[in-house]
């Protein structure tokens, strides 16, 4: 049976500085699992930039400006425990990222530079141009290969091996043999990303960010926290909800309806575009609602505005953006604006962290860093910028949590292991010989269109109950499913199989979270309860998957420093 003393699964931003913090331990085996090959992960795709309180651009930044800013941007659901934890140390992270060679945009002193984002009081958001996600992750890679972290590319997870709340390892397919492994480990750091393709249809998420290591959580009984809280960035391209990043407005990009109006003077008059993104996605929507937009349906859309900028800061400062638009829109935003409308971006819920300093789960040997987690760090709202910064930083410190919880356990569980592989072996061989069922494609563009339409960025109890109705037909669909391919090497039908069944998992709990929580907070904008309700539902969700029965419960937030109060941009 493979064994490691450490295990991360998810090579992104957050899985590879785990990795990297946990094999400073020279007598510790550590191995890095991803489905696709490290430096392709979706980190890769985090255009604008990583949040830190450097003071390069405006001396009067200060870690605790920060700390009010993201808890403000919260609406006061993040945990201001893990926040303060969160902002103090943020500015070293990006001299240790400098130090590791990550080629940062300079100021005219050589310092790192940094721009304006959404909801922060200073510009604190450092970048390199708006590839800062993808330069990370190659220069994180590099110091990952030399500590001697395995990496186990191509390898998918498939279950979690937990028996009384301790983990034992895990069992994973090798994509590229099709062989089914146990793998012993003395503690797993989940780091495997969020599920934003739940709304398959419109996201800004990579085709395989599918909650694998979250529904492997939900399963072995690891609630997922605030799961209703789903991030829609605003300015996904019209026709495809690819991310056109925060950067744009950061540097001075504005958005116009088709009255050529830069609407969001009605909504923020202070911040404007550079609101917090779940104002400015309200906004675009409430603006094309009222017939202020161009298209109808699903095609309407609003303009950004980047002609001012000028060649010379485009190509210096956006030259991804400017391809992407005209690649996948065919527009030349140095001739003409953008079509833009929000799109599925992050998930600001996940697996139930209970320790910010260690990112323990409350299955001992299981830690969890990243999109996937939920610290909780963003509440009900995510700043843009604080997710790169976020999954490192974390993802450093779950490294750091999971290897001093492997200097003290030891190797077990290795019937349960083998158990549990057989389990999925017969399983995998059993869809390969299915010869006919339901079509998983049709199952996934059901719940995808359900989703967006039932529970995306206005929401109301009658529309969320029929999407609950809806997932839950769809979980029984699923078991009627074939996949059309017995191959054994580079099955990738069973692997979209088993994507799709945790995508299933998670949008149930999304639905089910929503529902329950009867106030309009940060992203979850209910019609029906418009208010913030402080007395009732200042509380983290916490879902729990008993068997195929969901059971919500809930969770205090730490409240350290600020008491909550209205939220005005
Ligand atoms: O807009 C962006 O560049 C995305 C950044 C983020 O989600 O933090």
């Amino acid at each position: 049976m493979l064994t490691y003393d450490v295990v991360v699964v998810g090579a992104g931003g957050a899985g590879m500085m785990a990795a990297l913090s946990a094999s400073e331990n020279k007598n510790l085996n550590v191995a890095c699992l991803s489905k696709i090959f490290p430096t392709r992960s979706h980190t890769g795709a985090a255009q604008g930039g990583i949040n830190a309180a450097m003071g390069n651009r405006d001396n009067t930044d200060s870690p605790e400006k920060h700390f009010k800013d993201t808890v403000k941007g919260s609406d006061f659901l993040a945990d201001q425990d893990a926040v303060e934890f969160f902002t103090k140390r943020m500015p070293e992270i990006i001299q240790e990222l400098d130090y590791y060679g990550v080629p940062f945009s300079r100021d005219e002193n050589g310092k790192v530079a940094q721009r304006p984002f959404g909801g922060a009081s200073s510009p604190r958001t450092c970048y390199s141009a708006d590839k800062t996600g993808h330069v990370i992750l190659h220069s994180v890679y590099e110091q990952c290969l030399k500590n001697n972290v395995t990496f186990l590319d191509e390898w998918f997870l498939l279950s979690l091996v937990v028996e009384e709340d301790e983990c034992h390892g895990l069992v994973a397919m090798d994509i590229k043999s099709g062989e089914i492994h146990a793998i012993k480990a003395k503690s797993v750091v989940i780091a495997s990303g969020g599920f934003g393709r739940i709304y398959w249809n419109r996201t800004t998420n990579a085709f395989n960010m599918t909650g694998d290591g979250t529904a492997a959580c939900f399963e072995a009984g690891i609630p997922v926290k605030d799961p209703e809280f789903v991030q829609f960035h605003p300015t996904g391209l019209a026709s495809t909800g690819i991310l056109l990043s925060e950067a744009c407005r950061g540097e001075g990009g504005y958005l116009l309806n088709k009255d050529g109006e830069r609407f969001m003077k009605k909504y923020a008059p202070d911040k404007m575009e550079l609101a917090p993104r779940d104002l400015v996605s309200r906004s675009i929507e409430m603006e094309i609602k009222a017939g202020r937009g161009f298209g109808e349906g699903l095609e309407a859309y609003v303009l950004m505005d980047l002609r001012h900028l000028g060649e010379e800061k485009i190509m210096e400062r956006l030259p991804q953006v400017r391809e992407l638009a005209l690649d996948f829109e065919g527009t030349d935003l140095m001739k003409e604006p953008v079509p833009i409308r929000p799109s599925c971006h992050y998930m600001m819920g996940g697996i139930h962290v209970i320790n910010p300093e260690t990112l323990e789960t409350p299955v001992k040997g299981i830690h969890a860093a990243g999109e996937c987690a939920c610290v909780s760090l963003h509440g009900a709202n995510r700043l843009g910028g604080n997710s790169v910064a976020d999954v490192v930083l974390f993802g450093k410190y779950a490294g750091i949590g999971a290897r001093k919880t492997a200097e003290q356990r030891t190797f077990k569980g290795d019937t349960l292991l083998t158990n549990k592989a057989t389990e999925w072996h017969d399983k995998f061989h059993a869809m390969r010989q299915k010869e006919a069922g339901k079509s998983l494609v049709e199952i996934r563009n059901t719940m995808a269109g359900t989703m967006w339409d039932n529970v995306g960025i206005f929401r109301k109890k009658d529309e969320m109950v029929h999407a609950l109705e809806t997932i839950e037909q769809l979980i029984e669909d699923y078991k009627e499913t074939f996949i059309g391919d017995a191959a054994v090497r580079y099955n990738m039908a069973f692997v979209n199989y088993v994507e799709i069944g945790n995508l299933l998992t998670l949008a149930k709990a999304v639905a089910m979270g929503a529902i329950a929580r009867e106030e309009s907070r940060g992203s979850h904008s209910r019609e029906d309860f418009p208010e913030r309700r402080d007395d009732e539902f200042l509380k983290h969700t916490l879902i729990y998957k008993e068997g195929d029965n969901y059971r919500l419960d809930h969770h205090p937030v730490s409240i350290t420093s600020y008491t909550p109060e209205e939220r005005v941009y």
